[in-house]
């Protein structure tokens, strides 16, 4: 793959450069995406079916079962060369963060420091009711029919009902996550958008942001999306083969 001269100067100067990522950097540790028609998560549910709190109260053993089911696909996997590459870029720039609209910890076990989940976490459950944050044991107990419906664990502080700690739709963003996520937005220098179908706002307005605040920004993707537009270059592929690629360019 050929880098555009401009392009690589402007990663080279950069002293803030912000990661935005969504499901596609993780497709290749073997994480379905949301939308991939094949094997996406929404697979055999709709999105409403259970990425929403009215969801989890109508039917929580289900909504349980089906986060414990990602959480328990994440443990197995491992971060991938994008992971890598993103967190080897730290040694690179002065200022590097990620701003993540996924729920796993794979940017964290790549060795990312530091590292802002617009969208929550599977791995920091919380009360429903109380918020107190609640500690999960290390393995995922199947429930009665492989996983599908598994009773949540119940609040040591309240006995509330424990709730994935995920942003579900019609809920807010985590309100400092956010305001970071924006002010970050506007200050970096580069941003690279990597593996994100930009549908979801308000997370998907940061490349809009940056780019209107005079920063470089990178879209990688193998495939075309409504966003490709505000991107200063657009690299074609995953983000496997092209971040692998411009981290052998630059010696990160
Ligand atoms: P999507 O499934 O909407 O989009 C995944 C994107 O990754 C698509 O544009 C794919 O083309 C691209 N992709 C697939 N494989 C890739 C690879 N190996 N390398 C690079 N890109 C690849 O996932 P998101 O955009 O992350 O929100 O979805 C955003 C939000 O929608 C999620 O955070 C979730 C969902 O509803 C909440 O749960 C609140």
């Amino acid at each position: 793959m050929k880098f555009d001269g401009q392009m690589l100067a402007s990663i080279a100067k950069a002293k803030q450069i912000a990661v935005f990522t969504g499901a596609g950097v993780s497709q290749e540790s073997g994480i379905p995406t949301f939308r991939d028609a094949l094997t996406g998560l929404w697979e055999n549910f709709a999105a409403e079916d259970l990425a929403t709190k009215r969801a989890f109260v109508q039917n929580p053993e289900l909504v349980w079962g089906w986060y414990e089911w990602r959480r328990s696909r994440v443990l197995q996997a491992q971060p991938n060369q994008a992971h890598l590459a993103i967190a080897a870029l730290e040694a690179f720039v002065p200022s590097v963060t990620v701003i993540t609209q996924n729920v796993d910890d794979l940017h964290e076990r790549a060795g990312s420091m530091d590292v802002i989940h617009l969208h929550g976490s599977l791995h920091h459950p919380r009360c429903i009711q109380c918020g107190k944050p609640h500690t999960l044991e290390t393995g995922i107990s199947d429930g009665p029919d492989g996983g599908r419906h598994i009773p949540p664990p119940l609040c040591t502080h309240c006995e509330g009902r424990v709730r994935p700690g995920v942003v579900w739709f019609g809920e807010d963003l985590p309100i400092n996550e956010w305001g970071r996520a924006q002010r970050l937005a506007r200050a970096c220098d580069v941003l690279f958008c990597i593996g994100t179908s930009s549908i979801v706002m308000p997370a998907a307005s940061i490349p809009r942001i940056a780019r209107e605040n005079r920063a470089c920004v990178i879209q990688i993707n193998p495939t075309p999306t409504s966003h490709d537009h505000q991107a200063s270059y657009v690299l074609r592929g995953t983000a496997c083969e092209v971040l692998s690629e411009l981290r052998e360019t630059m010696g990160w």
